[in-house]
């Protein structure tokens, strides 16, 4: 059945012509690429759900492209040349084909706005993140003759009536945005100036996504935001209550409208705040065996200082104290985070103090960056740059090498157990062996038997690598 659902999609795409207005439009072939967080991931299927409205068909050859969008990421200096080195790559097609619309979405195209134009000659097209309502008219804007530019925030936006076009998706997880933009001002992050205030969607539109993402056969969802944990329905942007009728709903309740949905859908979400991330959203991952146990909760650094220059609202002790308290209620549960080396003014005292708790906590996973300085941010208004890149890059050699015991360790302790696995596809090492990933957001692989994707299958574990648990079918009496 999840076939079919993704064939209805596949043949909408399809469509050769498509009426808007009354007005018959040739089907258009758009290419968009997608950089940077799930966010922004989720966000293209927002922008392919808008174009394919206009009769825009999506491709992955950019020789058959008409236009061509790249939903970009401005978190780090590395992934902002990572665009430019493909804008680059798109400047001898456009000079084959005149016509190609090429624009820049997403939070690079929020932070450069029209300068955009400026420096990258062949972009035809800014469009930030709240605007793609507008893309459409925009794109026509372009074919007129004009270059066009939308990069207005908005504090309503949530795209909460606009059904997703699921791109690129194994028909078994889907994204669901719950939020966006950010206000926590983390002196490091563009984001806040990328994607504005931050603001809740209705839960009733949220709920009505993950059922509809049910009825098509996916077994998944993942509940997006920047901070999740600071989710709060029906407050304007000034935090006054909007509709006096309705009742507040927080993260935890979000969590278990949607856990009830089915307990055929497993749940995830991401990312909480060490500051903001409640007793009781730990309850609610304890109490339905659907929510995976699973946290993702950015540390950046073990030092205080440094957390308090980061403008991160909590120190150690405070991460320390919720690590515990996610322990004590679900001792099982995978947690995972991000870590920044060689922030401003950052020692080699400080660093071992991101060390060693790495050490204290045992991550199962975590991403590990350098600093990496943004335009605007409070940190390069306020603080010098000044760790040398070579010791940023030794202090990152050092905790990557040691985040990569502690997740040989953590993939070993799960041996010896049954795992309760959603079969995702076939493993790339074997066509007899499947994969799917564990509650734990662990990948398992096990043999292929007459598994599909989307099936629930329990695998006791026998053996692992480093990062991947091996195993097999168990089938139980009654199941
Ligand atoms: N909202 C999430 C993180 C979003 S950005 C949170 O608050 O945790 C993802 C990660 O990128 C961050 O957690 C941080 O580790 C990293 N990051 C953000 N800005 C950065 C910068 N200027 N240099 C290096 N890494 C950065
Ligand atoms: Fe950036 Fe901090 Fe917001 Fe995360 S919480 S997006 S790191 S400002
Ligand atoms: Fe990048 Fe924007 Fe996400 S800066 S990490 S794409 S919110």
């Amino acid at each position: 059945m999840l076939n079919e659902g993704n064939k209805v999609i596949d043949e909408k795409r399809q469509g050769e012509a498509v009426m808007r207005e009354g007005v018959s439009v040739i089907g258009k072939k758009l290419l968009l690429e997608s950089y940077g967080c799930a966010m922004n991931f989720s966000d293209s299927e927002i922008v392919a759900s808008i174009l394919d409205d206009s009769g825009y068909s999506t491709t992955r050859d950019a020789e058959e492209a008409d236009v061509i969008l790249l939903n970009t990421c401005a978190i780090r200096d590395n992934a902002e040349q990572r665009v430019r080195r493909r804008l680059g790559f798109f400047k001898s097609l456009k000079k084959k084909k005149p016509h190609l619309v090429v624009g820049v979405l997403g939070c690079m195209a929020e932070r450069l706005r029209e300068n955009l134009l400026e420096e990258e000659k062949l972009v035809d097209l800014v469009v930030g993140p709240d605007a793609y309502r507008e893309l459409p008219g925009l794109i026509d804007q372009v074919h007129g003759g004009q270059k066009a530019v939308n990069v207005l925030l908005s504090r309503e936006e949530t795209y909460a009536d606009v059904a997703p076009v699921r791109l690129d998706s194994n028909g078994v997880s889907g994204f669901i945005s719950i939020m966006r933009g950010c206000d926590n001002m983390c002196s490091f992050c563009v984001v806040p100036f990328t994607r504005g205030r931050e603001r809740s969607r209705d839960p009733k539109s949220i709920v009505a996504e993950a059922q509809e993402l049910l009825e098509q056969g996916y077994k998944e969802v993942i509940l997006l935001g920047q901070n999740v944990d600071s989710y709060k329905w029906n407050l304007t942007a000034k935090g006054e209550i909007k509709d006096k009728e309705l009742p507040t709903v927080t993260f935890a309740q979000l969590m278990e409208m949607v856990a009830q949905i089915s307990p055929e859908l497993r749940v995830r979400f991401s990312t909480s705040h060490p500051k903001d991330l409640t007793d009781d959203v730990i309850h609610m991952v304890k109490k339905y065996e659907n929510i995976a146990n699973h946290i993702h909760l950015p540390v950046q650094s073990g030092n205080s200082e440094i957390l308090k220059k980061m403008n991160r609202g909590y120190t150690r002790e405070w991460y320390l104290e919720r690590i515990e308290a996610i322990r004590n209620v679900i001792p099982d549960c995978a947690i995972t985070t991000d870590i920044i080396s060689g922030f401003c003014g950052e020692t080699e005292e400080q660093h071992r103090d991101t060390m060693s708790l790495m050490n204290e906590v045992g991550f199962n996973m975590a991403y590990m960056y350098t600093y990496s300085e943004r335009p605007r941010t409070l940190a390069e208004r306020k603080f010098e740059d000044d760790v040398p890149e070579e010791v940023k890059g030794r202090r990152l050699q050092e905790i990557i090498d040691q985040q990569l015991l502690f997740t040989g360790k953590k993939t070993k302790a799960m041996v010896g157990k049954v795992h309760r696995v959603i079969a995702e596809k076939l493993s790339k090492k074997s066509k007899e062996h499947m994969s799917g990933r564990n509650g734990e957001n662990c990948i398992v692989v096990f043999p292929k038997e007459n598994f599909k994707p989307g099936d629930y299958v329990d695998v006791m574990v026998t053996d692992a690598t480093r990062t991947t648990l091996i195993g097999e079918a168990v089938h139980l009496p009654n199941g």
